[in-house]
């Protein structure tokens, strides 16, 4: 791959990629069901903006299946029930099945119990973590997830300058009465690493302040994710960014049940294994019946702030995204011509042939 190049971009309707994405599943030997939910997963993923996450994340969980690290058609087993609390193993199952049905666990005993939290481990990557707190907010409920990337450092402490612990994100999410809920979704790198591997198989350059090289000095070069000798990302906010990432890591790999990073724990394959322990609550259990009233009156007034110079708009958490999904569902989602053929390669792994793939890029033009 010659990643110093700018490669082309395609547009493609997301209800094609999706056919697409399905096949190479099924093909893998995923279940009907597993192959949509990735598939959902994936492709709303490019819709929302964040091709970090989407379909680009093919070729990764290709090599993982290949590594036998990544286990097909297996589901999150509750290996501790005590009410309020689930304690749920993903089994190294696909996240977007094993985070789908720990969420769904989560919910039916929020709606129970008025609170509920679940701690996920050993999940194969559950990716955009703004989904699932998306399917807590459809069945009304609020929620928060801390979710470590296990074993796969990628960003150095503050004060640091070398790679001791992950991108671990951090999600919220509110719902709101006929809107769209708000979703505040982020890593707590400066940028996600899947943005690096954007920008690498764009080739382009990522905004200042974001990396460190192999000698823990500042550099805008992609390539140090991603060929030797490796950088590191930087923590987003300083010392605020590196200490919500830490507690990610043990709110997520420690409390689950699971595993934080540690000389013992790096992860050798190509897998990356998430934990997320999440807190789902129901709004109607507490005392607030003007809650819905005093969260928009604040939403007004926040975006009747004069705007700032060169900003377009005072955005919410989730509304990026929405206008992006709006975009998107019109225009198609973009995918570069680097990780077009990546995905193609993955497709051959999974054991569709190439007639079958070149009917899916026809379809594609
Ligand atoms: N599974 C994993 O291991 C893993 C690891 C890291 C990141 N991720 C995912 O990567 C994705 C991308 O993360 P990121 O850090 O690059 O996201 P980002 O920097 O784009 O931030 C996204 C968040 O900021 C809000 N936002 C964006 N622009 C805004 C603006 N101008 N005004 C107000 N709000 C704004 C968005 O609504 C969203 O909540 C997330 O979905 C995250 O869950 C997953």
């Amino acid at each position: 791959m010659n990643a110093s190049q700018p490669s082309t971009e395609r547009r493609i309707a997301a209800d094609t990629l999706q056919t697409y994405v399905r096949a190479i599943w099924e093909h893998a030997g995923s279940a009907p069901r597993e192959a949509q939910l990735v598939a959902d997963h994936l492709v709303m993923s490019n819709l929302s903006g964040h091709d970090s996450h989407g379909v680009g994340m093919i070729p990764r969980y290709t090599a993982s299946l290949g590594d036998g690290q990544l286990k097909l058609n297996t589901h999150a087993e509750i290996v501790r029930d005590a009410g309020a609390v689930l304690t749920v193993d993903g089994r190294k199952g696909f996240g977007q099945v094993v985070a789908y049905e720990a969420m769904e666990f989560g919910i039916e005993r929020a709606k129970k119990l008025g609170v509920a939290a679940v701690g996920l481990r050993n999940a194969h990557h559950i990716g955009r973590i703004g989904h699932w707190a998306e399917q807590c907010a459809k069945a009304g409920l609020v929620s928060f997830h801390f979710v470590n990337v296990a074993g796969d450092p990628l960003v150095a402490p503050f004060g640091g300058i070398d790679r001791r612990f992950g991108t671990n994100p951090f999600c919220a999410a509110y719902p709101r009465d006929g809107k769209n809920p708000l979703v505040l979704d982020f890593a707590t790198a400066g940028i996600a690493y899947g943005k690096t591997r954007v920008a690498y198989n764009k080739g382009v350059k990522v905004a200042p302040g974001m990396l460190l090289d192999h000698d823990g000095k500042p550099t805008v070069e992609p390539k140090v994710m991603h060929e030797q000798p490796f950088g590191s990302l930087t923590a987003m906010g300083l010392h605020k960014g590196s200490g919500l990432a830490a507690l990610c890591e043990i709110f997520g790999g420690a409390l689950s049940g699971g595993y934080t990073t540690h000389e013992s724990t790096l992860e050798k394959s190509n897998a990356i294994i998430n934990c997320m322990t999440s807190v789902i609550l129901d709004p109607n259990s507490f005392d607030a019946p003007a809650a819905q009233a005093e969260a928009e009156a604040f939403l007004e007034w926040m975006k009747a702030s004069p705007r700032a110079e060169g900003a377009d708009a005072i955005y919410a958490p989730g509304e990026p995204e929405e206008a992006r999904r709006a975009d998107r569902g019109a225009h198609g989602v973009p995918i570069d011509a680097t990780t077009w053929r990546q995905i193609r390669e993955s497709a051959v792994k999974s054991g569709m042939t190439e007639s079958e793939i070149d009917g899916f890029a026809n379809a594609l033009q």
